[in-house]
C-alpha cells in the first residue's frame, strides 16, 4: 500500500469502528425501550415519526415473512403473496384480498394476519418460531398508515452527506465521524469513555479486521514503535493480512447462509 494512502485507510478502519460503536449505542437504546413497554401507548410514542422502508421496514419484512413471500420465486412463494415489492404487496390476490392498502391499515390482510390471535392465521406462522414483537408490528402498520413506501436496496442508492448532528460536547470531536457517534450517545445519556490505551487500540483493530487478538510479538512491536503513524502501519499490515480477506468472507458466507 503506498503511504500516502495511510490515513484514508486509516479513516475508513475508523469508519468501522464508529459504526460498530453506533450500533451497540442503538442496542442499548432498544433495551431501555423494552423495559418501559408497559402498553401499547408507551410504545407508539417511541416510534420513529416517519418510518423509512430501509431501515426500519425491510429488516423485518426480510426476517419474518420473506422466506415464504419474497424474491425467492424457485422456493414457492405462499399464496401468490410478494411481500418485496409495492407492486406484489399491494395487488389483488386470489383470495381477493390485498396483503397491502397503501394508507389504509385496516383494509390491509397483512395487518390483519399479524393482529389475528388466530393460530392458524397468525402472520408469520407458529412454526417459524420467530413471532413479530409488538413495536415491529407496529412499526409496519404505521408504515402502511403512511402509504407503504418501498425504496430500492440501499447498497443502489447513491450516498448523500448528511448535515453534522447538534451535540452539547462539540470539544470532544475530532473529525465529522464523532459527531454522529457522540450525537447517538448523547441521545442514549451516555457519555464517551476515557481514549483506550494503546494495546486496547491495537486488540480492537486487530479484532474489527480479522477476527483474531494480536499476537504477544505484535502487541510488543506496536508498543515500541514511537512512529506518529504507528497505528497507520499497523492497519495496513492487517489490510493486506490474508486473516482480514477471510474476515470479510465470514458476513457473505453468513448472508448465503453458509454452513
Ligand atoms: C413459513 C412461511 C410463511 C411466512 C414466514 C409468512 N407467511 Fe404469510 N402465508 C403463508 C401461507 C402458507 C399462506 C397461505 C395460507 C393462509 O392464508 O394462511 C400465507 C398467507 C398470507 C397472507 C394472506 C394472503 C391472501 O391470499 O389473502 C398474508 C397477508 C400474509 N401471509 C402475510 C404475511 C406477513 C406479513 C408475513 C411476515 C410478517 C408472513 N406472511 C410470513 C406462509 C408464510
Amino acid at each position: 500500500m503506498i503511504p500516502n494512502s495511510c490515513s484514508s485507510v486509516f479513516t475508513a478502519t475508523r469508519t468501522i469502528l464508529c459504526l460498530a460503536t453506533l450500533a451497540f449505542v442503538a442496542c442499548q437504546s432498544k433495551k431501555k425501550t423494552a423495559t418501559t413497554d408497559s402498553g401499547a401507548n408507551v410504545l407508539v410514542s417511541h416510534l420513529p415519526e416517519k418510518i423509512d422502508f430501509n431501515r426500519h421496514v425491510r429488516p423485518v419484512l426480510s426476517d419474518r415473512c420473506f422466506g415464504c413471500h419474497g424474491p425467492d420465486g424457485n422456493k414457492g412463494r405462499e399464496a401468490g403473496l410478494r411481500l418485496d415489492t409495492f407492486e406484489g404487496a399491494t395487488m389483488v390476490l386470489d383470495s381477493g384480498k390485498r396483503a397491502i392498502v397503501p394508507g389504509d391499515v385496516e383494509a390491509s390482510e397483512m395487518v390483519v394476519r399479524m393482529r389475528t390471535h388466530d393460530a392458524e392465521d397468525i402472520m408469520p406462522p407458529h412454526k417459524i418460531n420467530r413471532p413479530l414483537t409488538e413495536e415491529e408490528r407496529l412499526i409496519l402498520e404505521r408504515w402502511i398508515e403512511q402509504g407503504a413506501e418501498y425504496q430500492p436496496h440501499w447498497a443502489f442508492v447513491a450516498p448523500k452527506k448528511s448535515p453534522l448532528p447538534e451535540v452539547k460536547q462539540r470539544d470532544w470531536c475530532k473529525d465529522e465521524i464523532d459527531f454522529f457517534t457522540l450525537a447517538k450517545m448523547e441521545e442514549a445519556g451516555i457519555a464517551p469513555n476515557p481514549p483506550a490505551d494503546r494495546a486496547a487500540l491495537l486488540r480492537r483493530i486487530s479484532l474489527t479486521l480479522t477476527g483474531l487478538p494480536p499476537s504477544t510479538q505484535e502487541l510488543d512491536a506496536f508498543l515500541a514503535d514511537n512512529a506518529p503513524n504507528a497505528l497507520e502501519k499497523r492497519v495496513d499490515a492487517l489490510l493486506a493480512s490474508p486473516r482480514y480477506g477471510e474476515r470479510l468472507a465470514q458476513d457473505w458466507l453468513d448472508v448465503a447462509r453458509f454452513g
